[in-house]
């Protein structure tokens, strides 16, 4: 698993710019928070790659990850930084917090959900660990495009301090199981010369946008908020808009979990 090597989980994904993904956060909450916001929770946090930049802006990080190695590594990361972070071991799918957060986020397509079941009880803790008025923003959570469209493979290479990681993600649907997908990673690592092949597959439910604004319309706990393109707060998704990453965000309303 990747997973249990966060060194090259960094590497690999140390493509983005979490300076400006942060600064989308801290805009997206002064426009559309209904509360101030001091603390925040990540959902599968993994090495909380937006823990430093979150508290460099004021908030209170909390992390939540299924994985011990993980949050021992970013527990070890981030031991210096002010306010200093919690980091909670729990699943995404059934988890509660000691006290609520004024806003939750989920990265990267990070939202591991096989069923609707999952999903259900995934927004249920939501609710339960969000104060009412505070956002719960999503990126890259919802198929704007189909994802077995990426077809054959995507190849993502990346390089930093003499580490070189190669990862390799094919999708396809899984025969006769409605919107669940498996995902095949295969990461490449040359660390300094010293070569390791790590192999992960995974199932998720994809979730497309019309049935997710239908799952949020139902519910009297969360209310839809927009969905915008590529870390633009400018940038609404119309049909037709061109997507790279599409964010979404939701809001906590008053109205009871159901
Ligand atoms: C792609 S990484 C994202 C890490 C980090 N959020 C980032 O932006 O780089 C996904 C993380 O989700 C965690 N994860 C997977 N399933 C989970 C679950 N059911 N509950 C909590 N965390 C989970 C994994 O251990 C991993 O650290």
């Amino acid at each position: 698993m990747l997973y249990d090597h966060p060194k090259y989980y960094e590497v690999a994904f140390s493509f983005r710019d979490i300076s400006a993904e942060a600064a989308f956060m801290q805009t997206g909450i002064e426009r559309h928070s209904r509360i101030p916001v001091h603390s925040l929770l990540e959902i599968g946090c993994g090495p909380a790659p937006h823990a430093e930049e979150l508290a460099r802006r004021g908030y209170r990080y909390i992390g939540l990850d299924l994985n011990r190695t993980m949050l021992d590594y970013a527990a070890d990361k981030w031991r210096d930084l002010h306010p200093a972070p919690s980091l909670i071991e729990g699943d995404m799918t059934d988890f509660s917090l000691d006290s609520q957060v004024d806003f939750a986020f989920v990265m990267i397509g990070s939202l591991y959900l096989r069923s609707e079941s999952h999903l259900r009880s995934h927004f249920d803790a939501i609710a339960k660990a969000l104060r009412p008025g505070g956002l719960y923003f999503l990126d890259w959570c919802i198929q704007f495009f189909d994802p077995t469209a990426w077809d054959d493979k995507l190849v993502f290479q990346v390089e930093e301090n003499g580490i070189a990681v190669r990862s390799q993600i094919r999708v396809r649907p899984v025969e006769s199981a409605g919107n669940l997908f498996e995902e095949f990673w295969t990461v490449d690592v040359d660390d300094h010369g010293r070569r390791e092949r790590y192999k992960m597959a995974e199932r998720n439910m994809a979730l497309y946008p019309r049935e997710f604004r239908e799952f949020i319309d139902r519910r009297k706990d969360f209310e839809f908020v927009g969905w915008w393109a590529d870390w633009d707060l400018d940038r609404f998704i119309h049909d037709g808009t061109n997507i790279d990453r599409p964010l979404v965000i939701v809001r906590r309303t008053a109205g009871s979990t159901p």
